[in-house]
């Protein structure tokens, strides 16, 4: 069992109103190690009335919050961001321990988190409105941005504190509070960001975190997308769930930011720097394990340069060190579930059966744990598998070969995903038409990782609508409010 320098980071309760809730409920749920299937912590599945008893904080303490200072609101989030940092050993500990990467890539994920504390602790100061022309000279129109209200913010597993603090960090920088529902499996980073929000200074009822088991959670969903307390959902996680969400928003009508399923091609050209695409086109596929919804799912490769592109990328699979994500020479670790390694599977034993070829062969490995699975690199994959048509969500890297440039581009639009893209390649005109009509959120050129506090992170198409990061992430946590003055010069 690891060890933390503050125990008190690791909790089992829920946190509302600044506390630690007493749930009644006698159903609890248990968090396990995805590495040793080990149990970490028993938690309370909170009962209807208790989710409802979280949503009426959130919204009570709004109506305060709302009209909190700017300069109070940006201390309270640069506190947090200096707490997560002082606190990086054990948040990262804790993370690697629920959801399993190694812990250098849990690291990076704590400061990848606490970055959108520190950004929004700047940006919170900049939300400004404007004063507009009226075609009637008498008029005056000036608009104010106005936090949207009291915000549901559900969160996946693949980043258990840094899609949290994407959602909160805007949200309590503009003046929203937030209500947060972690994923049954990882809840330990969130409920260490509650502990970390108090110390910040951030009021009660302002940040909170409700608990809800697998089964739970659609019940728990469901009422937040009901509640017309709740102004705004923010989700990351399936375009399936993501659908069902919506419906059941339609009735409040509230302001949706969906963060859905990817499908993400990378295409490298002939006159790509190759070690360079190697390189990133691993770092892409092989981050959190492919579990990240930016993952590359497809690698397009142009003839001439797919053989060198094979062997290079395939040796360097071949070099990863799967184990424990604790141990230090680690550099990949386990799946999620053993249901994440039957979808690899799956995906490979599609790709075999209509043609494709191992270039590393990979599979499970029982020895480790049952949600081990060392990475597969597969070539002559066609469109018509299912590896080039669904997010794999794992180690399997499904490599295709392209002729002509507009070949590659009809390819990766093949999809109802369009979250991220990348693009490999030393001609700059290149860059620029495959930048213009791949149809996603993001397009990379030249890079495989590339997510910041700063960037507009988000899709098109059924990968969702909104963006998290940067000032768009924050507009989308405010409303704008006209303010009409008629008559001013009678
Ligand atoms: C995600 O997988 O949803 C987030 C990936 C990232 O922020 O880089």
């Amino acid at each position: 069992m690891p060890t933390l320098n503050n125990p008190e980071l690791l909790r089992n309760q829920a946190f509302i109103n600044n506390e630690w809730f007493e749930s009644k409920s006698t159903k609890t749920f248990k968090v396990y190690d995805p590495a040793t299937g080990e149990e970490i912590i028993e938690l309370p599945d909170l009962l209807p009335e208790e989710i409802d008893y979280a949503i009426k904080v959130t919204a009570d303490a709004f109506q305060t919050y709302r009209h909190s200072s700017a300069y109070d609101r940006s201390k309270w989030c640069r506190n947090m961001f200096d707490l997560m940092t002082e606190n990086i050993e054990d948040l990262a500990t804790i993370l690697t321990w629920e959801n399993g990467k190694p812990l250098a890539e849990a690291t990076g994920e704590i400061k990848y988190s606490a970055s959108f504390f520190e950004w929004y602790a700047e940006e919170g100061k900049r939300v400004y409105g404007s004063t507009i022309q009226p075609s009637n000279q008498n008029n005056k129109i000036i608009t104010l941005k106005q936090p949207v209200g009291p915000v549901g913010l559900l969160c996946p597993f693949n980043f258990p504190s840094a899609m949290g603090a994407r959602k909160a960090a805007p949200a309590l920088a503009v003046g929203c509070t937030t209500l947060l529902k972690p994923d049954a499996q990882v809840p330990l980073s969130s409920l260490a960001l509650g502990y970390l929000a108090k110390k910040a200074g951030f009021p009660a009822g302002v940040f909170n975190v409700i608990l809800s088991s697998n089964e739970s959670t659609p019940a728990a969903g469901l009422k937040i997308c009901e509640s017309p307390s709740i102004k705004k959902i923010s989700f990351t996680g399936s375009t399936a769930v993501g659908k069902i969400l919506m419906k059941q928003s339609s009735s409040t009508l509230k302001k949706l930011s969906f963060e859905l399923g990817g499908n993400a091609p990378i295409i490298v050209f002939n006159d790509a720097d190759i070690d360079k695409a190697v390189d990133q086109s691993i770092l892409s596929k092989f981050r959190s394990l492919g579990q990240t919804c930016v993952c590359a799912n497809r690698l397009y490769v142009q003839s001439k340069v797919y053989d060198e592109f094979v062997k290079k990328f395939s040796a360097k699979v071949e070099a990863f060190k799967i184990g424990n994500g604790f141990d230090k020479e680690v550099t990949h670790s386990c799946l999620i579930h053993d249901r994440a390694v039957a979808k690899v599977v799956e995906h490979v034993e599609d790709a075999i059966a209509k043609g494709a070829k191992y270039a590393v062969k990979g599979g499970k490995l029982p020895d480790l744990g049952e949600n081990f699975y060392a990475p597969t690199v597969l070539t002559d994959v066609t469109q018509d598998m299912k590896v080039s048509k669904e997010e794999t969500f794992g180690p399997l890297a499904a490599v295709i070969k392209f002729e002509e440039r507009d070949e590659a581009l009809t390819f990766a639009n093949d999809s109802e995903f369009g979250l991220a893209a990348y693009v490999f390649t030393e001609n700059v005109n290149t860059a620029w038409y495959m930048g213009e009509k791949l149809e996603a959120g993001m397009v990379a050129v030249n890079v495989g990782v590339f997510t910041d506090a700063a960037l507009p992170f988000g899709g098109v198409k059924e990968s969702g609508f909104g963006r998290e990061g940067s000032l768009y992430g924050m507009d989308d946590y405010t409303v704008v409010k006209s303010i009409i003055l008629g008559d001013v010069y009678s």
